[in-house]
């Protein structure tokens, strides 16, 4: 077998063409859905192929939904309607990150899903993500995102495979192989795709960031945003400390500094 070819599944629009199919629609999707359908005006940050807003718009919301992702390949899947939420062409999709695109008391709602809170992998990432997360939300917002329990080692158990099957008909078996703590709190997996009608398979290395709730809530606090809920669970659960994801949902801090400077 040649040597592998080094990729990125978000990036490389070979491997993104099967996200939809690797994490379909499901009850974490319904928990988003709720809160994007009570919201005017919704920044999903990392959205992907966008199912939840797509699935929104077709729920019949009428306000502003912004998904903004840095990988063209995945909003190509976005603004083509892939999987099951299908197309919605109202929907601002916009290439790039909190760090190259900015908004300002824009919404009612930012949120992440499907783990793209771990991506950040240092505090310097985390608060300048968090900062640019406060900015973008009015001041009675909302930031919905979930982060996965580094209590209970999720990644020792990052060893399944499926089999997806492309357009044209190419079937393709993907696994993520070798999951290991590469640094305290750092996590890496290789994203295997491999095909008989391929000549090498791709490999996609990628890093996560896992924290706990205590010091999430520390990086949330220096922010200027506070935890208003925390779920264990897409049927909203209380988290306890022993289930698998940490569920956030945290709005602003009012700010009172300017009502003290003028009473002192
Ligand atoms: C696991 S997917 C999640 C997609 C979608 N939110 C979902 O729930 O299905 C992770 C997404 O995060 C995006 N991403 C990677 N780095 C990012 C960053 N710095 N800022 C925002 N999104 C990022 C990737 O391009 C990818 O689309």
């Amino acid at each position: 077998m040649s040597d592998p070819e080094y990729s990125d599944d978000y990036t490389d629009p070979r491997l993104a063409v099967f996200y939809d199919q690797l994490n379909p629609w499901g009850p974490e999707s319904d928990f988003y859905l709720d809160l994007v359908l009570a919201a005017r005006s919704v920044l999903d940050v990392g959205c992907g192929t966008g199912a939840i807003l797509r699935a929104a718009r077709a729920a019949g919301h009428t306000g502003r939904l912004v998904g903004l992702d840095p990988a063209a390949a995945m909003l190509d899947q976005a603004r083509a309607g892939s999987g099951m939420a299908g197309q919605a062409t109202d929907v601002e999709w916009i290439l790039g990150d909190l760090g190259s695109v900015s908004f300002d008391g824009e919404f009612d709602l930012v949120l992440m899903s499907g783990h793209v809170f771990q991506v950040f992998l240092t505090d310097d990432e985390i608060a300048a993500t968090l900062a640019a997360v406060r900015a973008a939300l009015d001041g009675d917002g909302r930031f919905a995102f979930e982060t996965l329990n580094p209590r209970l080692r999720p990644w020792e158990r990052w060893t399944n495979g499926a089999q997806v099957v492309a357009a044209d008909g190419t079937v393709v078996d993907t696994a993520n192989t070798d999951p290991r703590l590469v640094e305290p709190g750092i996590v890496e997996v290789v994203g295997r795709f491999a095909s008989a009608s391929w000549e090498r398979e791709v490999l996609c290395p990628s890093r996560f960031r896992f924290v706990g709730e205590p010091e999430l809530d520390g990086l949330l606090t220096a922010a200027g945003l506070s935890v208003e809920d925390r779920f264990g669970g897409w049927d909203r659960r209380p988290f306890t400390g022993q289930e698998p994801e940490i569920i956030t949902i945290a709005r602003p801090v009012r700010d009172t500094s300017a009502r003290g400077a003028h009473r002192s």
